[in-house]
């Protein structure tokens, strides 16, 4: 058993789905959350730029004395996953290969449908991985980056939210799906309202969830899960590069609590402190 916390990381709260998820899958395990809220959105940014995001908040992860690291964002994962496995001597996951396996599993017709950042579309690593299981299947990915948006700026309005959703969804029109991946780890906090768009006869996947569960089998196999119950529940602490009260209100939104611990951090020579 490793008592030590998992650490997460997105451009912003879209990683926090993946928290959600942890929560029922890994009850037990306390988490550190870094959300870098002021460059988000990264979907536009160049590869090379997000890589070098994502390897600061693993250094600040690792000052924390995660014992795991969860890429709980697309992007960086599309990005950089591969390249901090290879520098950083800790489990690190992505957030992609366990939503191609998971969209894999469950499609009936072989009808994929990927929503997206574009820095994730134009990486073509869904495609890629659900052609390698499924090489007649048919995919489609599409770019949805203002569903980002509603998410970080909290739009609410639910006519406004299914305007801009039936608008990003557009592309799929001629296509009859069975399953639609959302392969962007803000889109779960959209999903109801994405499925009315879609319709219910359409599968969605959640790749964040999908590697909650990975990660549960690699810490069981490992010896490292933490199976005791916290006497006063699990320790989480977020951290934020942005608005440090606008995350403190999403997070307990978004992950049903009544308070969360927020600290700000800040770039100071090429790293993330605390500041
Ligand atoms: N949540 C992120 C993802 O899964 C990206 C959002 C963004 O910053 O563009 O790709």
């Amino acid at each position: 058993m490793d008592t030590r916390p998992i650490g997460y990381l997105d451009s912003g709260l879209g990683g926090l789905t993946a928290v959600r998820a942890a929560l029922e899958l890994l009850p037990n395990e306390d988490v550190v959350y870094v959300g870098d809220t002021a460059r988000m959105p990264y979907g536009p940014r160049p590869q090379a730029e997000v890589l070098q995001f994502t390897r600061q908040i693993i250094n600040f992860l690792l000052s924390q004395h995660v014992k795991a690291i969860v890429i709980a964002c697309n992007t960086a994962t599309a990005a950089a996953l591969p390249q901090m496995q290879a520098e950083f001597d800790i489990p690190i996951f992505g957030v992609i290969n366990a939503g191609v396996s998971a969209a894999a599993k469950i499609t009936r017709q072989q009808k994929i449908g990927v929503i997206a950042t574009e820095g994730t579309v134009k990486s073509n690593r869904y495609r890629d991985g659900l052609q390698k299981i499924l090489p007649t299947a048919t995919i489609h990915q599409i770019a949805a980056p203002k569903l980002v948006q509603l998410v970080e700026k909290n739009v609410t309005d639910p006519k406004y939210q299914k305007q801009v959703i039936a608008e990003q969804l557009a592309g799929f029109k001629t296509e009859s799906l069975d399953t639609l991946i959302l392969g962007c780890t803000h889109f779960p906090l959209l999903a109801p309202q994405i499925q009315a768009v879609i319709g219910p006869d359409v599968q969605l996947v959640d790749s964040g969830a999908a590697t909650v569960l990975e990660v549960q089998k690699f810490l069981d196999q490992a010896e490292m899960r933490q199976f005791e119950p916290r006497l006063d529940g699990v320790n989480m602490q977020f951290y934020t590069t942005g608005a440090v009260e606008i995350f403190e209100q999403a997070a307990t939104h978004w992950l049903n609590r009544q308070h969360s611990q927020v600290k700000h951090l800040a770039l100071i020579a090429d790293q993330l402190q605390l500041g």
